[in-house]
């Protein structure tokens, strides 16, 4: 009987020694197949972004803001049909975090859905169809990562609402900042020095991307 426990035991230990290499194995696989397919959808969709998506240097800047500082409960608003999503989701699956992004006009949230399919990223996003004046108040949070991109009048209104529900460490970054003669843009960077927020842009496309962080 103890000489059967034994050998169960030693077996037990056996396949555990040996499991653990293989899952770890089939991780790094899974994980280079989705690189290599959100690689090749993006190469391939290249040129082909027309509903006011961010620029491809744009997307990378966001990518390595989630993944150079662990960031895993990321917002969007104004999805369009996905392409900074596509960058924070792809991000975000090194992190293993989630995005809910929201947008309000129905076709380019159909599109953005086949486009997050076809890259291998729908599990990393939660898409809502609806106006963020309405869900954003009802979202629970807390959020680590807020990246806006809609309606420009309205940044300042949503960072009042998001600030409380941004974590520390967290950080606040908005779209098209360049423009600060833009209606709503110099109310936005009033509202980001009245709420002590350091805020550095950075200038990788003509747009330009304001981050703002909160102090840890
Ligand atoms: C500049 S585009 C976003 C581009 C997207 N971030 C990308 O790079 O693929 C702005 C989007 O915000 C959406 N939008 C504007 N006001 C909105 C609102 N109140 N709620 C949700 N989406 C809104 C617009 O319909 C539009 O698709």
């Amino acid at each position: 009987m103890r000489r059967a426990f034994r050998i169960s035991w030693t077996t037990s230990l056996l396949f555990v020694s040996l499991s653990v290499p293989v899952c770890l194995a089939q991780e790094l696989t899974q994980r280079e197949t989705l690189d290599s397919r959100v690689r090749r959808y993006l190469d391939g969709h290249r040129y082909a972004w027309r509903d006011m998506n961010i620029s491809e240097s744009d997307g990378k800047v966001l990518y390595d803001l989630v993944v150079e500082n662990g960031y895993t409960k990321a917002l969007e608003i104004g999805t369009s049909t996905g392409h900074s999503a596509i960058w924070i989701a792809w991000a975000l699956s090194k992190t293993d975090g989630k995005l809910i992004t929201i947008e309000i006009h129905e076709r380019r949230y159909k599109q953005a859905l086949e486009n997050f399919q076809e890259a291998g990223l729908s599990g990393y996003i939660d898409a809502r169809l609806a106006d963020a004046h309405e869900l954003v108040p009802e979202l629970q949070g807390p959020f680590d990562f807020v990246f806006v991109d809609a309606d420009k009048d309205w940044y300042a209104r949503y960072l009042r609402m998001l600030l409380p529900r941004l974590e520390a460490g967290g950080c606040f970054t908005a779209h098209n900042v360049s423009g600060w003669r833009m209606r709503g843009i110099a109310e936005f960077f009033e509202e980001l020095e009245a709420a002590g927020l350091e805020t550095e842009i950075v200038r990788s496309s003509r747009s330009g991307i304001s981050v703002s962080c909160k102090r840890p």
